[in-house]
């Protein structure tokens, strides 16, 4: 499976064809400035939650694409206002598309839309897939609720966030390696903005310490699972 990194906690995953966005804040983001945001392909675009920082370029991504949007159900009604097709759920709940199963998780955080509406709660995503199983945490605290995802799941890769101050920072993103039973974590929501810069050194430093490998490409490249 090849993953690429398009800033923040933006991720574009190809499953056989089937292209995969995950929070889209493309245009906004100065360090991703070298990024062609009508050049990349969707089919389903994932959103964890409402902030800007997450859903910036879901509408455009969505018109030049046709890409479903897979949220819950306050993003999926609000962005269908704006003429985007989406498939809304909610927590605990799992619904099988064409590219593997979606289960929709929680994350610890807060939930509002750029226009100040309600966004819901926020959420991650586990990711079944033929060949891979994966977790998107979305922002997110550390939480004992991520035991339960190493306890139902044989997860391959992890999304965490690692930046601090808005979500949980790097120790915590250890622990949950540890919760979560997942050797392979890939890092997002780190260094975009002022509060969330991290040592890249250290980060990688402090999960090989436990076994862990932390992945950090660089904005644009890839990491294959
Ligand atoms: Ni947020
Ligand atoms: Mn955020």
């Amino acid at each position: 499976m090849n993953v690429t990194y398009l800033g923040h906690s933006c991720f574009h995953l190809e499953i056989d064809g089937i292209n995969l966005l995950f929070d889209p804040f493309i245009t906004p983001n100065e360090l991703a400035v070298d990024i062609d945001v009508d050049a990349i392909k969707a089919d389903y675009i994932l959103v964890s939650h409402g902030h800007e920082d997450h859903v910036a370029d879901v509408e455009r991504i969505a018109k030049n694409t046709g890409a479903k949007l897979i949220s819950n159900y306050e993003i999926v009604t609000w962005f269908a206002e704006k003429g985007v097709e989406g498939h809304p759920m909610n927590h605990g709940g799992q619904w099988s598309f064409d590219f593997g199963t979606v289960k929709i998780v929680t994350a610890e955080h807060s939930s509002m839309l750029p226009d100040r509406s309600y966004g819901g709660n926020p959420c991650g995503f586990v990711i079944t897939t033929k060949d891979k199983t994966f977790y998107y945490a979305g922002d997110t605290a550390l939480t004992l609720d991520m035991q339960l995802i190493g306890r139902m799941f044989d997860l391959d890769f992890a999304f965490l966030p690692i930046g601090d101050n808005f979500t949980m920072g790097l120790d915590e993103a250890v622990i949950a390696a540890e919760f979560i039973q997942c050797e392979h974590i890939v890092g997002m929501h780190y260094d975009t903005f002022g509060y969330i810069k991290i040592n890249k050194d250290e980060a990688t430093q402090k999960f090989k310490e436990t076994g862990c490998t932390l992945h950090l490409p660089e904005l644009g490249n890839s990491v294959q699972f």
